[in-house]
């Protein structure tokens, strides 16, 4: 019997109003269900911010550092449990078990980083320009924060955002991807187990077009952190306007990664196939574009084709298995559908090109790493974020037309060069165009005690991660104070 979950609503799991529910499926064996979620309403989710507008005040007032005390016993209890864990979150959404049960880990330290940040919840003080007057900051909670989060890092992501504001004191409404609810569920029940009280965390399952945009325009929400599409990022900036409510927004990339003459081919190879094809390209860090000069470029297409067609494709949790299924049909036809337009549009495909059928890929949605080589830098391949296994090798004449290139696209999330030349590498982090700027790294994977976002489409610009997260989700006042 497939077990039937409910939303958490001021302490207690309840079902919806509509006393509908959806089925949650293993992507890479459609026939198992991972339970059933309730189809909640615009209803639900204002009881829920109902809920968090009771709690908050009292969890504002508990002192920061005690707030962390129960973020630092979720982080335990999560790390106890990353096992079991990783394994819902490969069934759920579809990444390799190693991948699944790393993210649980990373979940369970950007926790404890924000544990810490609760001993330095800290304003600042100001030598005032007049005699007698003691001039600082404190900081404040904003109230109730929703937070919206995708499902593919659907552990890491909601504790990201869940640590910075609950450190704050803010009460949240948590409203995850409907195609990842049951990680979700198992992290809100962490939370309550860790000494959460009643009220400070909410979950509510359900639609975008009715739970999400309640949670975005209703006015005690006074912020809303969101990780998802540019198109869905830019509706959510547009309806929060209306009570002028803070937006926390990250989107997309096209991330490019650069590999210059005197790169070690090898490892570029290693740097952009990882970048590309782990956790199926399902990253809006992924690299998607392979910026090449010319004199190597022969010689890397090789290596990427070469040690790309050595990773086999399969369910994340068969040991063998490197890169695991497409999260669900939909988002294995927009894979297609790029390749499809990229083959038309003259790209020469490389490798792979095609949905995977026959035996275990029958069961689920399998798409070939796919690399197309020769890339003009104005195609949609080259342009457009994919969100899947594909590759785009672009030939560069140059430092400076590999630069040019990078930069000409509306995203900027991340970024990455192989090369071992100094002077280049400096120039390079003083003219690419994105948030995260790594060298001789992929482009992907970050550290949670540093701060993360984008520039351009990619972000709004408040960055998530490291200390400088709590000040999204909180408010400094400045006082004056005459003795
Ligand atoms: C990573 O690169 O490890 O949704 C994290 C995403 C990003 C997080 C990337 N917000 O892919």
């Amino acid at each position: 019997m497939t077990q039937v979950h409910g939303n958490y609503i001021g302490g207690k799991w309840v079902a919806s109003d509509s006393g509908k529910t959806f089925l949650d499926v293993n992507p890479a064996d459609t026939s198992e269900v991972l339970g059933e979620f309730q189809l909640s309403t615009r209803d639900d989710a204002r009881r829920a911010i109902e809920a968090a507008q009771k709690a908050q005040p009292a969890w504002g007032r508990m002192p920061a550092p005690q707030r962390g005390k129960i973020l630092l016993k979720a982080a335990r209890l999560i790390e106890e449990r990353a096992p079991a864990l990783g394994e819902i979150l490969t069934r759920e959404e579809g990444k390799t078990f190693p991948e699944g049960k790393g993210e649980v880990l990373r979940g369970a330290a950007v926790l404890e980083f924000f544990s810490g940040e609760g001993y330095r919840f800290t304003g600042e003080t100001i030598p005032s320009e007049s005699e007698r007057v003691f001039l600082y900051t404190i900081r404040k909670p904003l109230g109730v924060v929703s937070l919206i989060t995708p499902w593919n890092f659907p552990i890491a992501i909601p504790c990201w955002k869940l640590g910075a504001a609950l450190i704050a004191g803010d009460a949240v409404v948590l409203k995850p991807a409907s195609l990842t609810p049951l990680i979700a569920v198992k992290l809100v029940e962490v939370l309550a187990e860790a000494g959460l009280p009643p009220g400070v965390l909410n979950l509510v399952v359900g639609p975008g077009s009715t739970v999400g945009h309640e949670v975005v325009t209703h006015p005690a929400v006074k912020a809303i952190s969101f990780t998802g599409s540019c198109d869905v990022g830019i509706r959510i900036q547009h309806d929060a306007a209306k009570n002028l409510t803070r937006t926390q927004l990250e989107m997309g990339g096209k991330n490019p990664t650069i590999v210059l003459e005197d790169a070690d081919l090898d490892e570029a190879a290693e740097i952009v196939f990882l970048g590309a094809f782990l956790s199926t390209g399902h990253k809006c860090t992924a690299t998607s574009r392979a910026i090449v000069v010319e004199p190597v470029l022969d010689a890397f297409t090789q290596r990427i084709v070469e040690r790309t067609r050595k990773a086999k494709v399969g369910n994340g949790m068969d040991p063998a298995a490197v890169i695991g299924p497409v999260v669900d049909e939909t988002q294995m036809n927009t894979i297609l559908g790029f390749i499809d337009r990229a083959k038309r549009d003259g790209a020469k495909v490389l490798l792979g090109g095609s949905r995977l059928t026959g035996g275990i890929y029958d069961k689920g949605y399998f798409v070939e790493p796919t690399i197309f080589g020769r890339v003009e830098p104005n195609q949609e391949i080259a342009q457009e974020e994919v969100f899947g296994p594909v590759l785009a090798v672009i030939p560069a004449r140059s430092f400076e037309h590999a630069i040019e290139i990078a930069n000409g696209v509306k995203f900027g999330l991340s970024a990455s060069l192989c090369t071992r030349n100094l002077s280049r590498a400096m120039e390079y982090v003083d003219r690419i165009e994105a948030g995260v700027i790594k060298v001789n790294q992929v482009s992907s994977g970050i550290e949670c005690h540093a701060p993360f976002g984008g520039t351009k489409a990619s972000s709004t610009g408040f960055r998530e991660q490291g200390s400088v997260a709590v000040d999204f989700f909180s408010e400094p006042r400045t006082v004056y104070m005459k003795y």
